[in-house]
């Protein structure tokens, strides 16, 4: 008989938004005329943009016609779209080579993908709380996760212990689910300390395009030497509205090379190369014409316009918070406000207090980790009313 992979046993259950979606339920099917407002949603609500709906409606008419159609695409990419990504990041300072880049259908199966390159030997940092998928995907392949605290007290951005080695080192900012955002002077240290200890750090930048503050980096590149030890993923989702259209990319820099035990040199960009071509077809013709079109000067004005939306609704979330002298994190970089839980509640608790009293809905910090137990995540994707509402709900449990 074949043997399952064990590893799978060691997975926790995976009951976050299922437990959540249960206690909705059972409260509206209790209540069914109370309104339930949800801020708990880390999808975007707003549609396509117009370049981007024009461009795919002009590659689907591509497809219709025999000289113009396309069968496999490259895996890697169009070119197309891989130089609009280089100039886009060339735009933000960056400099990278078009076979740096690797067109995916988003974020999360490429950072669970990556793990193909790396031995089971290997030692990870992932920080808590966190984005699951970093765990869960190495906990698949039997790695050795050491976790390193976010917490109130660094701001919930770990900075690298040097009494601890890893060989891989998970870092995601703007952050899910806590939205902070890594500062230059941070993430050269996270470069010096993965240099030092032959590391690579897997940069989660699904978040890039909310950073508003010009000195916050939007990419791992704007650290001198990351080029030497870092892997970046990047998606349109959250920027451009694909979370169901799917697209995004993932930097594999030519410089991340090693010695293997065999003394033959080996890369990571000819490895992912190798990997992609190998078990991935490459993203539809048509989803790339709409993701080339985000990266227009038109597209990117209209891409801005839509997060401006989510970024007012995130000051409507803080300014409540700062109204009552809640601490929280995020808001400002990032989609997401990480509150401390009012009345010393844990995470759980003030979710029922929330739905029960003010039927707003948001996300427990449990879910996240260990560490957001007295924390909870509200989203800016709901529209300015519901928003708005919420908040004024929100504030009637002080009274
Ligand atoms: C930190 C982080 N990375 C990646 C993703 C997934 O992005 P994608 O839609 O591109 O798969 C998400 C989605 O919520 C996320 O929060």
């Amino acid at each position: 008989m074949a043997k399952f992979n064990e590893n799978y046993l060691n997975l926790k259950e995976s009951y976050l938004f299922s437990e959540i979606a249960k206690r909705v339920s059972a409260f509206e099917k209790a209540e069914p005329d109370k309104r339930i407002i949800r801020l708990g949603i880390g999808d975007v609500t707003l549609p396509l943009s117009g370049r981007v709906i024009e461009s795919l409606h002009s590659a689907v008419d591509e497809m219709s016609k025999a000289d113009t159609f396309k069968g496999y695409g490259p895996e890697q990419g169009y070119d197309f779209l891989r130089n609009a990504i280089k100039d886009y990041y060339k735009r933000n300072g960056v400099e990278l080579d078009a076979d740096e880049i690797f067109v995916s259908d988003g974020a999360k199966s490429d950072t669970g993908n990556i793990t193909d390159l790396f031995s089971v030997d290997n030692t990870v940092l992932i920080p808590d709380p966190v984005y699951p998928v970093y765990v869960d995907t190495n906990t698949m392949n039997g790695r050795k996760i050491i976790y390193m605290d976010a917490t109130a007290d660094n701001g919930f951005l770990p900075m690298p212990d040097p009494n601890i080695h890893a060989d891989m080192i998970y870092l995601c900012s703007p952050n899910n689910p806590t939205g902070a955002v890594y500062n230059k002077e941070q993430l050269e240290q996270w470069v010096e300390y993965a240099l030092a200890n032959d590391a690579v750090i897997l940069f989660d930048s699904a978040y890039e395009s909310f950073i508003q503050d010009k000195s916050l980096p939007r990419s791992i590149y704007a650290i001198k030497d990351a080029k030497k030890c870092a892997i970046e993923f990047c998606s349109l989702s959250k920027t451009a509205g694909f979370t169901g259209t799917r697209c995004g990319y993932t930097i594999v820099p030519k410089a991340i090379t090693q010695k293997a035990s065999n003394g033959s040199e080996m890369s990571l960009n000819k490895m992912w190369n190798r990997r992609q071509t190998t078990k991935f077809n490459g993203v539809p013709y048509i989803v790339q014409r709409g993701a080339a079109a985000v990266f227009t000067e038109e597209g990117m004005k209209e891409a801005q316009a839509m997060i401006s939306i989510y970024r007012e609704n995130a000051k409507i979330i803080s300014d409540t918070m700062d109204r009552l002298g809640i601490r929280y994190f995020g808001g400002v970089n990032s989609p997401y406000i990480w509150f401390e839980c009012p009345f010393g509640m844990e995470s759980w608790d003030f979710f029922d207090k929330m739905l029960n009293e003010i039927q707003v809905v948001g996300t427990p910090g449990a879910g996240f980790g260990a560490n957001g137990n007295n924390f909870f995540r509200l989203t800016s994707f709901n529209n300015k009313e519901n928003t708005a509402e919420a908040m004024e709900r929100f504030e009637t449990l002080f009274k």
